[in-house]
């Protein structure tokens, strides 16, 4: 057979040497993360303030800056986690497979009693390198279903007008951005709770507790596992030790 990838023919280089050329004439093409179809986000409690404040600090000072709009030190990052009010307010966060939280988002309720206001406060943030997956989108999604089903009929983010990724999202959400300097109000309308949309959070929540005790036990057997081979190794030792 007789073809321009043969070795023999002649031709067969001057093809290659046009192809690496052209190859090398394209532009670079960012390589873009996989978006996720599914994101396992699991309602946190006051046990999870440990790891709430762990992930907040992880943030660098930039995305400090951006999640609470003022450069918040170690103290009023900490006072912030203190004062979460988990009976109120919604927290909810999404695990890795070694149970580290890499995204987190509070859902902000208006206080029992209150006529006038009916919407609920967003406020997210998302490990840097998990960024542009659709973590963020998926939080805010879960946010405006579960503020809807409470009954609320418009979600709220006060972000600094820089913030594109944040304010992107709200604005794909269908949300009206009021820009005023640097800062920027969005409000995004909640349509009213339907059945569907309680089944949607009650199988969305179960499935993402499910995945949570999963990564719970398959942390159990790695770590079973690491001890077991201790064990193995251990034992190999003192036996060559005997026969020396
Ligand atoms: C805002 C934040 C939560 C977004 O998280 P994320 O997981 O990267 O968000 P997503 O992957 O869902 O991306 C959302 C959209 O913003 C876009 N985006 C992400 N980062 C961006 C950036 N730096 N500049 C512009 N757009 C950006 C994405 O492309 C996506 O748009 P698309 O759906 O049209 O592609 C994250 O950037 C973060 O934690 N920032 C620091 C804290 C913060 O700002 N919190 C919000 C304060 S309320």
């Amino acid at each position: 057979m007789n073809n321009a990838t043969d070795t023999h023919d002649p031709a067969a280089g001057e093809f290659r040497d046009r192809d690496a050329a052209l190859e090398a004439a394209l532009p670079r093409q960012p390589v873009q993360p996989p978006r996720l179809a599914w994101i396992p986000i699991r309602a946190l409690g006051p046990g999870h303030r440990p790891r709430i404040l762990q992930h907040l600090l992880a943030l660098s000072e930039h995305d400090r800056y951006l999640r609470f709009g003022f450069l918040a030190t170690d103290e009023q990052v900490a006072r912030y986690v203190d004062s979460l009010d988990f009976t109120r307010d919604e927290v909810f966060g999404v695990y890795n497979r070694r149970l580290q939280l890499v995204a987190v988002a509070h859902l902000a309720y208006p206080p029992e009693g209150d006529a006038a206001p009916v919407a609920a406060e967003f406020g997210g943030s998302v490990s840097s390198h998990l960024r542009g997956r659709g973590y963020g989108a998926r939080l805010f999604e879960h946010a405006m279903l579960h503020a809807r089903n409470r009954g609320l009929d418009t979600l709220f983010i006060h972000a600094l007008s820089e913030n594109t990724a944040m304010l992107r999202i709200a604005r794909k959400a269908g949300g009206k951005v009021e820009r005023a300097g640097g800062e920027s109000d969005a409000y995004v309308k909640l349509p009213p709770e339907t059945l569907a949309s309680q089944v949607e959070q009650l199988v969305g929540d179960g499935a993402a507790e499910l995945d949570y005790r999963l990564k719970q036990q398959a942390r159990a057997v790695r770590t079973l596992l690491g001890a077991l081979d201790e064990v193995r190794q251990g034992v190999a030792k003192s036996g060559q030790a005997g026969q020396g």
